[in-house]
C-alpha cells in the first residue's frame, strides 16, 4: 500500500514536472527572445542566470540565505562584480562590420529573416562604442545595488554610506568606472542623497592583475599554443557542421563569419532587448557548439586549463581574505568593523581566475577539442557563471559566541565552497573555510607565481 503510495505520488509529481515544464517551455518561446538565448556565454543578460528578475527587476527573496542561527548577523561583505552590459570592442565591431558586408553583397536565399537582414537592419555599431557601458549596463548596475541593499540591510544602508564604510574600488576601464558610478547612483538614488559625492579608488593592480602577471601573458595570454584546442575544435567536426549549415542558409562560400554573427545576436539581445534576425542563423544545436567553443577559450585562458590563470588572481585573494580576517579580529575583539562592505568592480577576467582559485566549476575531465559531447552536461559553463554583471559575495556572520562564518554567494544564490562537506552547506565556519584555503593562504604570492622562469632555478 505505502508503495503503491509512493509510486503514485512519484508518478502525479512527474506528470505536474511535466506540465510545468510544458508551461515554462510555451513562456520561453517569447518571440522577443531568442531561442538559444541560454548560450551566450560571457555576453549573456544577468536576468537569463536569474529568471525571476524578469519578472520584477528589484525581486529579493531574502530566505535564501538561511543563517545558521536566528542570532547570526552580517558584519562584513565583499562583493566582487562584472561590469554591465556594455557594446562590443573595436575589433568586434570590425568583424560585425565585415560579416553585414559579405551578406550584404553576397548572401542569396528565400528566407525572411536574410530579406530582413538586406532590407531592415543596419549596421548601426560604429568603432567609438569600443565597449563602452550601455544604458542596459548603468541600470544592471544600480538593480544589483538596490538588491544588495535588500538582501544585507544592515551592511548595505544609508548610514554605513554616509559613514564612509562602504569602500569602492574598480578596473581603470571606463565600463568598469561607469559601472561604479552607476552602482553608487542606484544607492544614492534609493535613499535621495543628493549633496554628497562618494569615493571610489582605481586599482588595476587588483582588478586587472591579468595584465600585470608577466608569467600569464608570456606564456597563456600572448601564446597561441596555449590554446590549440580552440582551433581544433574549430577545425573539428561540430564547428564544422554549423559553419556548413550557415553557409547553406546564406548561400555563401562557409567562412569564420559564424562567430560574429553569433555574438551579433547576443549583443542584440542584450543591448537592445530585440530577438535579430541574425538569431536565425543558428538553432539550438549549433548555439551549444558555438558555446563550447567559446567555454573552450576561456577553459584554457582564464580557467582551469593552467594553473598560472587562477594563480595571477593571488593578489586578489589575498586582498579579499585579508579585509575578512580584519573585520573577524576586530569582531573577536568586540571593535567596531572599520570596513563593513567592499565593492570591486572589474571583469570577467577578474572573476574567472579567483573563481578558479577557489575551485569552482572543476569537472573531472578538462575540456578538450575532442570531448564536446561528453562534456555537455559540464558544470563549467561561462553562459550561468559569467553574465553581464555576475558577481562574486562573501559574506561574514557574527554568530554569537566568537561563532563566524562565511557565506558565499555567486550572482545573488548561495553557493557551497568546492571541497567543504555538505554539512557545512552554505554558511561554514569562518575557520574551516581558512582551514580549506590554508595552504594559498599561506603560499600563493603574486610576485613568485607571475615571475618569468627564464632559466630553471640551479639546485
Ligand atoms: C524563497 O526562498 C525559500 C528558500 O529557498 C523558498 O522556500 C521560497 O519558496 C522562496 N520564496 C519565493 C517567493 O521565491
Ligand atoms: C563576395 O564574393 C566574392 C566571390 O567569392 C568575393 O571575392 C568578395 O570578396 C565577396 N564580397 C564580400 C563583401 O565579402
Ligand atoms: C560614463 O559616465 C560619464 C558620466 O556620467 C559619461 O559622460 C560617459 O559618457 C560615460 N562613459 C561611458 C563609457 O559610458
Ligand atoms: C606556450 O604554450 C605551450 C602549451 O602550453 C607551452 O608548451 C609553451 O612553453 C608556451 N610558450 C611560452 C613562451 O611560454
Ligand atoms: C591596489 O591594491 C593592492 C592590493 O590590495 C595594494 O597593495 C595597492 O597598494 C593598491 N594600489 C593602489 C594604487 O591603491
Amino acid at each position: 500500500m505505502l508503495t503503491f503510495l509512493w509510486k503514485s505520488t512519484i508518478f502525479y509529481f512527474l506528470i505536474f514536472n511535466n506540465l510545468m515544464l510544458f508551461i515554462l517551455t510555451a513562456i520561453e518561446e517569447d518571440p522577443n527572445i531568442p531561442a538559444i538565448v541560454q548560450y551566450f556565454n560571457t555576453k549573456g543578460r544577468y536576468e537569463e542566470v536569474n529568471p525571476y528578475l524578469k519578472e520584477d527587476i528589484l525581486f529579493v527573496n531574502r530566505s535564501i540565505l538561511q543563517p545558521a542561527s536566528a542570532e547570526c548577523q552580517q558584519i562584513h561583505l565583499s562583493a566582487i562584480i562584472r561590469h554591465g552590459t556594455r557594446y562590443p570592442t573595436t575589433r568586434k565591431i570590425k568583424e560585425i562590420r565585415q560579416l553585414y558586408n559579405t551578406v550584404l553583397h553576397n548572401a542569396t536565399g528565400e528566407d525572411s529573416w536574410l530579406h530582413e537582414i538586406l532590407t531592415k537592419w543596419t549596421m548601426w555599431y560604429t568603432e567609438d562604442m569600443d565597449g563602452r557601458l550601455v544604458q542596459k549596463g548603468v541600470n544592471d548596475l544600480k538593480h544589483l545595488a538596490i538588491r544588495m541593499s535588500k538582501l544585507f540591510p544592515s551592511l548595505i544602508s544609508e548610514e554605513k554610506l554616509q559613514g564612509g564604510v562602504i569602500k569602492f574600488t574598480t578596473s581603470s576601464k571606463h565600463r568598469c568606472v561607469n559601472s561604479t558610478l552607476s552602482f553608487k547612483a542606484g544607492l544614492t538614488e534609493l535613499w535621495d542623497i543628493r549633496d554628497k559625492e562618494f569615493d571610489h579608488a582605481v586599482n588595476d593592480s587588483l582588478m586587472r592583475f591579468f595584465d600585470e602577471c608577466r608569467r600569464f601573458v608570456q606564456e597563456v595570454d600572448n601564446n597561441h599554443s596555449a590554446i590549440v584546442e580552440v582551433d581544433k575544435f574549430k577545425q573539428g567536426p561540430e564547428m564544422r557542421r554549423v559553419q556548413e549549415k550557415m553557409a547553406n542558409r546564406l548561400q555563401v562560400p562557409h567562412s569564420l563569419i559564424s562567430q560574429a554573427a553569433f555574438n551579433l545576436c547576443a549583443y542584440e539581445f542584450a543591448i537592445k532587448a530585440v530577438n535579430s534576425p541574425w538569431c536565425q542563423l543558428f538553432d539550438e544545436d549549433d548555439a551549444k557548439v558555438m558555446e563550447y567553443a567559446s567555454d573552450l577559450r576561456e577553459f584554457w585562458k582564464r580557467g582551469h586549463g593552467y594553473d598560472i590563470n587562477s594563480k595571477a588572481s593571488c593578489i586578489l585573494f589575498h586582498d579579499v581574505f585579508s579585509r575578512l580576517n580584519k573585520a573577524a579580529d576586530e569582531i573577536k575583539s568586540g571593535q567596531q568593523v572599520s570596513e563593513a562592505v567592499t565593492v570591486q568592480i572589474g571583469h570577467a577576467d577578474t572573476l574567472l581566475p579567483l573563481l578558479t582559485l577557489l575551485g569552482f566549476f572543476k569537472d573531472s575531465d578538462p575540456l578538450t577539442s575532442t570531448n564536446y559531447a561528453t562534456q555537455a552536461q559540464r558544470s563549467f559553463r561561462t553562459s550561468r557563471m559569467l553574465p553581464y554583471a555576475a558577481n562574486l559575495l562573501l559574506v561574514l556572520y557574527d554568530c554569537g559566541g566568537g561563532d563566524l562564518r562565511l557565506q558565499p554567494l555567486l550572482n545573488e544564490k548561495p553557493v557551497t565552497f568546492p571541497g567543504l562537506t555538505e554539512q557545512q552547506a552554505s554558511m561554514p565556519p569562518y575557520q574551516d573555510v581558512k582551514e580549506r584555503y590554508r595552504e594559498l593562504l599561506q603560499g600563493c604570492d603574486f610576485e613568485t607565481e607571475c615571475q618569468l622562469l627564464k632559466h630553471p632555478v640551479e639546485v
